[in-house]
């Protein structure tokens, strides 16, 4: 027929290809090797149209599949879980050291994302009640209001584990009491000496970092002593175009999230 008879189906080009021989057959009506049938014809281009519209709906896709990542999310907004030992005993005050020198953690608002847990005193190792801050996030210029802290001393606070420059994480990115020699009463992180202020919404102290550490909004129910993580406030966590993707989702019905405690 002097056209190609070879059918691609690859992609919308090739079925745009078929559905020209296919065209081409049917308009060359003198040509007695080409005579199709007119039910035939019809059932050809039926089946090329079908082809053009799966293929192009299937090159849509992966177009906007490199447009929109996927995402691995949380449903339903910020979930309200409360904090619970190893063992799923609910955390009460007296469980929080005043400036523990261990490492204290959690998981929130994902299961991937650690924060640090931490119940602030000053250099005696007295609470200290951590009031709300406007905090600025230096990469633009914009500003937020971090959460007080909360217990009966107003004293715990929580913020994302995760450096906020290339993502160093504990024991690197770490709390240093008051009493340290070095880096008294901050968060410091080794890897390149990023610093910021727990006492002032985990703003930043010291570049490179140019975001300070998002904090946890935490709730304390003073009736049963008990602590929850409830939101996130301030700039998204490290590496996720948003809290509550990018990361591995708690199963669906889970209401706790376990404390764990390292040495540094
Ligand atoms: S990753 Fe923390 S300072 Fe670079």
């Amino acid at each position: 027929m002097g056209r190609s008879n070879v059918y691609h189906w690859m992609d919308g080009w090739n079925y745009y290809c078929i559905l020209r021989s296919v065209e081409n057959l049917t308009e060359d009506k003198n040509s007695e090797a080409h005579q199709i049938a007119p039910g035939r014809r019809q059932f050809l281009k039926m089946v090329a149209i079908l082809g053009v519209a799966a293929a192009s709906a299937g090159v849509l896709r992966s177009g906007l599949q490199n447009i929109i990542p996927p995402v691995s999310s949380a449903t339903g907004g910020f979930q309200s879980l409360q904090l619970v030992s190893t063992a799923g005993i609910p955390i009460k005050t007296t469980d929080l050291t005043v400036n523990n020198p261990e490492i204290v953690m959690f998981n929130y608002p994902l299961l991937s994302d650690p924060n640090f847990l931490l119940r602030l005193g000053d250099s005696r190792n007295n609470d200290k009640a951590i009031t709300s801050s406007t905090v600025t996030v230096p990469a633009d210029g914009s500003t937020f209001k971090s959460p007080a802290g909360v217990g009966p001393y107003s004293s715990v606070v929580a913020a994302s584990a995760i450096c906020q420059h290339l993502g160093c994480k504990p024991p690197e990115l770490r709390y240093h009491p008051p009493s340290d020699s070095s880096y008294p009463g901050k968060v410091h992180c080794d890897c390149h000496g990023s610093e910021y202020d727990p006492f002032n919404g985990f703003s930043v102290v010291s570049t490179p970092t140019n975001k300070p550490l998002p904090s946890v909004v935490l709730r304390y129910e003073s009736s049963s002593d008990a602590y929850y993580a409830v939101n996130m406030v301030g700039p998204t966590i490290f590496g996720q175009p948003s809290d509550l993707s990018g990361g591995t989702p708690f199963p669906s019905g889970t209401v706790t999230t376990k404390i764990s405690t390292e040495s540094p």
